[in-house]
């Protein structure tokens, strides 16, 4: 049991009962004070110690897809550092990699509060968002002069405004990624947050397929291009969007974004609210996530015979979640939900647990591990 688990989140998430897009903002920018203030001695002191706390350096770990170096396979998912404004603290963290955003091209405030609410009895979240975020121009100037300074790789997450028109969405993409392609070593179109009206309609061929053309024609740097899909979709329409990994030669698929089916959960009333999770709108993440994402990304992974690189994602928060997206099919793997309730250690005691997986099965390195178990 670490101080996290034992001593500050019974304290955070029961004792105070402080509301939890409150609490997720303090810690953003409790994060941000302590990388603004790393030339001081004291507080680089302090997060060298946390670094060497939270992550683990193995050379097994290590992996390059298209040309970026991962030095381990966990990532920060999108959402949690929207506006990038902790940018350099996901490293300090144990994580191989950060995916920032997801952004918009224009600054919106997103939905009205109460919209992100913890579910306890079932591991998960229930969050309706809605992009609030400052906007790409916002985050070229905020990352601009920090992107020399990142010690593991960027991924920046687009979305569409919501005041954009969805047969405009292209340009709104567009114009983001243009701001911002100089800035991320992989690049993720959201097609699948339930939270912007008409999105996951997007993920639809001919829509999806748009976009990408605009992208692709403007990716002078040839950046990775990442799908990041909902786990609603049928075998049909993942089967469709492949595709369009091939047609538009996509970097990768991220499996999966939140989803809006509500079954299986225990949770009956959402404090906050005293409603019922299914009278609230917004995706839910976290363990009652997990199987399905799993099932899409092995879908993927037969599907594509193992040449569509895919991030797994969903209800990761044990190494046994981990290795198990892994040999599904996942190259790479993020977390969010799981990360909130078991803390900063979570990463170092996962990567942990890759390490010995890797032992038991005499393997030289986690790409040997990617699909094994995809039958
Ligand atoms: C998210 N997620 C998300 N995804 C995305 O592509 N863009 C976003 O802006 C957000 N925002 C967001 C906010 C909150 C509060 C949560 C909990 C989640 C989805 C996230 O990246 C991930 O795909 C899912 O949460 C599933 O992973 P976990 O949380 O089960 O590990």
């Amino acid at each position: 049991m670490d101080i996290y688990r034992a001593g500050i989140r019974p304290v955070l998430f029961s004792g105070l009962k402080v509301d939890p897009e409150w609490l997720h903002q303090r810690s953003l920018q409790l994060f941000s004070g302590l990388i603004s203030r790393q030339q001081s001695d004291q507080i680089n002191w302090m997060l060298d110690q946390l670094e060497h706390s939270c992550s683990i350096k193995d050379r097994r770990l290590q992996q390059k897809l298209w040309n970026v170096e991962f030095p381990n396979p966990v990532g920060l998912a999108a959402g949690f550092d929207k506006n990038g404004i902790a940018a350099l603290m996901w490293q300090r963290l144990g994580f191989g990699f950060a995916e920032l955003g997801t952004v918009t091209c224009h600054p919106q405030p997103g939905n009205p509060l109460p919209r992100l609410f913890r579910l306890p009895q079932d591991r998960a979240v229930l969050n309706r968002m809605g992009f609030n975020n400052r906007g790409s121009q916002a985050m070229n100037e905020l990352l601009s002069p920090l992107v020399t300074k990142r010690q593991i790789p960027w991924g920046i997450n687009l979305g569409k405004s919501k005041v954009t028109p969805l047969a405009e969405a292209a340009t709104d993409y567009l114009t983001s990624f243009q701001r911002l392609q100089d800035l991320g070593d992989y690049f993720v179109v959201n097609v699948s947050s339930p939270n912007t009206p008409g999105l996951r309609s997007l993920q639809d061929k001919d829509q999806l397929g748009t976009i990408l053309a605009a992208l692709k024609e403007a990716n002078y740097a040839a950046k990775p291009i990442l799908v990041k899909i909902a786990p609603d979709l049928e075998w049909d329409a993942i089967a469709d969007v492949l595709d369009l990994a091939t047609t538009y030669n996509l970097g990768g698929i991220i499996a999966t974004n939140t989803t809006i089916s509500r079954d299986g959960l225990q949770t009956r009333t959402i404090q906050a609210t005293g409603k019922s999770p299914t009278q609230e709108a917004g995706g839910i993440s976290g363990a009652p996530l997990r199987n399905r994402a799993t099932e899409v990304i092995r879908f993927i992974w037969r599907e594509s015979d193992g040449k569509v690189p895919i991030i797994g994602v969903g209800g990761i928060s044990t190494p046994e979640d981990a290795w198990e997206k892994i040999i599904a099919g996942a190259s790479l793997i993020q977390v969010y939900t799981g990360w909130v309730y078991e803390g900063p250690w979570m990463v170092r005691r996962i990567l942990e647990g890759l390490q010995q997986r890797l032992e038991q099965r005499g393997l030289k390195s986690i790409s040997e591990a990617v699909g094994i178990g995809s039958e």
